[in-house]
């Protein structure tokens, strides 16, 4: 039997979303980056001017927002089409101000609670990889396969750097690396549903390796939990 749902966890800039994107097409499988939805309720507080730090407002938002991950809606790079409300929102949850905010409304237990139930009913169906910080350790504690990607910080400002760059948004590097530590600190720090390494992951370090030999790596994963799940 082929493993059905696969989580890949890791923290921020590991690679999880273009390797999880690659790794989904092979397979045939649904990508979903859980990533989306936490900066999808940012941007929408930002929005509509409710504080960041209110945590019992971001949580209201959270519950009532109508959060759609669809196939790519237009042909300019973007992985998944996001909608809020009916409102194309998939550009603006790449901000810097959400870059920046979105760590601490992912603290917040009530946000996490509703993101969980729309995430775990998404998954349902299996034949998916789910990304995020909590995948393997509270979404789905029974995937398939857990994958933990990691990379050293530096190397993970590097590639934020770069892609800031592509988008036509250059940044000091000094100032993405401090951002990638802060965020790196709130996201492993937090109370509820850290990010850590699930038991039972795989964690394969990035820094060193090509995107395509990190879905080699995964890939040669499947095949593995394949033949002993089988
Ligand atoms: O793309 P990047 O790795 O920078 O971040 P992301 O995957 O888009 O996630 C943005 C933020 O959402 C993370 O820094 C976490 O604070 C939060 N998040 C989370 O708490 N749980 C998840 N399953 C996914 C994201």
């Amino acid at each position: 039997m082929k493993a059905s749902t696969i989580a890949i966890d890791g923290p921020a800039a590991s690679g999880k979303s273009t390797v999880g994107e690659l790794l989904a097409q092979r397979l045939g499988y649904l990508y979903f980056d859980t990533g989306v939805m936490y900066r999808a309720v940012t941007w929408m507080a930002l929005a509509r001017a409710i504080p960041v730090e209110d945590e019992p407002a971001a949580t209201a938002l959270a519950e009532c927002l109508h959060i759609d991950v669809t196939p790519p809606t237009a042909d300019d790079g973007r992985q998944v089409t996001v909608l809020a409300d009916g409102t194309d929102i998939t550009w603006s949850i790449r901000r810097p101000e959400v870059d920046a905010n979105v760590s601490l409304v992912s603290t917040y237990g009530g946000v996490r609670a509703e993101m969980v139930r729309q995430q775990r009913r998404v998954a349902g169906g299996g034949h998916i990889v789910m990304v995020g910080r909590d995948i393997g350790t509270v979404v789905l504690p029974d995937a398939d396969l857990k994958v933990y990607l990691d990379a050293s910080v530096e190397e993970r400002a590097r590639r934020r750097w770069r892609e800031l760059e592509r988008r036509g948004e250059p940044a000091d590097y000094a100032d993405v690396l401090a951002m990638m530590r802060r965020r790196d600190a709130i996201d492993s720090g937090r109370d509820i549903a850290p990010l850590s390494v699930p038991p039972g992951a795989v964690v394969v370090d990035t820094t060193d390796l090509s995107i395509s030999e990190v879905v080699e790596r995964v890939m040669q994963l499947v095949y593995e939990r394949d033949r002993d799940g089988a």
